[in-house]
């Protein structure tokens, strides 16, 4: 019997070749290819057209169409989509394992009652999916579940149920007979999505994929998987910490800028409306090195609460460490510190801890973290009611930061009466907001003294 052929796949980007690469020439990552058996890739069923035929025409010929919109029910979830779930279309739902993807996808489907909704797990078997679905809901519904492995399984099940949405959880765990490929590899992946793409977009079913994302942050499966789907959902967090995000990374249907938060409790994911009361932790007593920084995340203001802790370095190296944030810019912002402020921290361990185990990329909680770092190094808390939104720069600039008018609302909101900012920023924001207490600073090194001289009077008294 003739051996079958194998070829080299990129597992980052799906790029064939015939020979092992060390480095994939069309995506440049490194030892990504791996090797696939070739033969039955003949029966190649991707091409082909997906959508329906019609003559080339112009714009005016093209009617106007109201997209429909089909809502889950679950606004952070329906928010982040652009407004619901378009019909027909394909969302790919990827995160780290035990991240909560398959609770998500669950509890989604149990909610869109007045859809015929299919349920397929290629992971867990019917019986731990109805003891999670007994957690999460209320009611049952008439969700259907399957559990199967086999694309030509799931397709037949497609047919004889023909439910206006499918879930697929996991895409990884799927594969198809025409491919000699094992189960979770590239071409197998790439072969699976493709047959249900067309089914999708022939039909006109929604499909919800689930995928596991590696380590390295990359879905597990080609690049090629998401160029495919119309919509990529990444769900992300710190599995010990309450808190999950869901973003969209690509949306043909809508802005990639919303996000979604989610808290994960006994009885499962619950949406997070007010993320700023949640992040923030009231102190009664109040501590040193915790600064409250005015973020914004996709369109969304809030607040969330830097924590710094300075202390002598107890070995030789002193240590840098951030959870939630970018420790590069840390240690950009004690360079800053130490240079333009006269802070001697090249000596000192310095920790920083976004609380809530969420990640913040906005540089406008810069000023928080150099509060926050100030405040632990000098040992005296930040006066109650202050809060922080600007970026600093590398010559210790206070830079002004956009959307100032919300990040303050969101303080307000909160009932926090006094903003720290940057001059640029200030122009007539004293008019709009009469109760709050600004606070415009041009250099680093004012923040040191207009926090610090500030708390040497007891702040009630000076409102006194
Ligand atoms: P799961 O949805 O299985 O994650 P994924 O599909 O992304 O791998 O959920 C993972 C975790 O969520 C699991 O460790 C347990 C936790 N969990 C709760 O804390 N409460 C709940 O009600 C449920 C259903 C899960
Ligand atoms: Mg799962």
């Amino acid at each position: 019997m003739a051996r079958s052929k194998t070829t080299f796949f990129c597992r980052n980007c799906g790029a064939e070749s015939a020979k092992w690469l060390g480095r994939c020439p069309s995506c440049g990552e490194w030892n990504t290819f791996v090797e696939e058996p070739s033969s039955a890739r003949k029966e190649k069923s991707s091409g082909g057209n997906l959508l329906a035929s019609e003559p080339p025409r112009t714009l005016d010929q093209i009617e106007e169409q109201e997209e429909s919109r089909v809502h889950t029910h679950d606004p952070e979830f329906d928010r982040v989509l652009g407004g619901g779930l378009v019909p027909g279309s394909m969302v790919l739902l990827g995160g780290e394992p035990g991240i909560g993807k398959s609770t998500l996808a669950l509890q989604v489907a149990l909610n869109m009652k007045h859809r015929k909704l299919l349920y397929i797990s290629g992971e867990e078997s019917l019986h731990q999916i109805k003891m999670r679905a007994s957690r999460v809901a209320a009611s049952p519904g008439d969700c259907l579940f399957a559990n199967s492995t086999s694309l030509e399984q799931i397709l037949d099940f497609l047919d004889q149920e023909r439910p206006g949405m499918v879930v697929i959880d996991s895409i990884q765990t799927i594969s198809t007979d025409s491919l000699e490929a094992t189960t979770g590899s590239v071409s197998q992946i790439r072969e699976c999505t493709a047959r249900l793409l067309r089914y999708a977009k022939t039909t006109h079913t929604t499909f919800l994929l689930i995928g596991h994302i590696t380590k390295d942050g990359i879905l597990a499966g080609p690049k090629v998987l998401e160029h495919m789907v119309d919509t990529v959902l990444l769900f992300e967090g710190d599995p010990h910490h309450l808190y999950r995000v869901l973003r969209a990374q690509k949306n043909r249907f809508g802005s990639t800028a919303e996000m979604g938060i989610y808290s994960m409790g006994a009885k499962g994911l619950q949406a997070v409306t007010n993320p700023s009361e949640l992040l923030v932790s009231p102190h009664d007593e109040h501590l040193s090195g915790v600064g409250i920084a005015s973020t914004i995340d996709g369109l969304r203001p809030f607040l969330i609460e830097v924590q710094a802790l300075v202390s002598s370095a107890v070995y030789g190296t002193p240590q840098r460490s951030c959870t939630g944030f970018d420790v590069r810019r840390l240690n950009m912002l004690l360079a800053v510190l130490e240079k333009r402020a006269g802070f001697r921290l090249g000596s000192k361990d310095v920790f920083l801890n976004i609380a809530g185990g969420l990640r913040v990329e906005d540089p406008a909680i810069d000023l928080g973290v150099v509060a926050a770092i100030l405040s632990s190094s000098l040992d005296i808390p930040i006066p109650p009611g202050c809060c922080f939104a600007a970026e600093v720069g590398l010559s210790g600039e206070i830079r002004p930061v956009g959307r100032i008018e919300q990040r303050i609302q969101e303080a307000e909101k909160m009932g926090l009466t006094s903003l720290f900012m940057a001059k640029a920023n200030h122009a007539r924001l004293e008019r709009a907001f009469p109760s709050m207490r600004f606070i415009p600073l041009g250099k680093v090194e004012h923040l040191v003294k207009a926090l610090f001289s500030r708390s040497r009077t007891n702040p009630s008294e000076e409102t006194a």
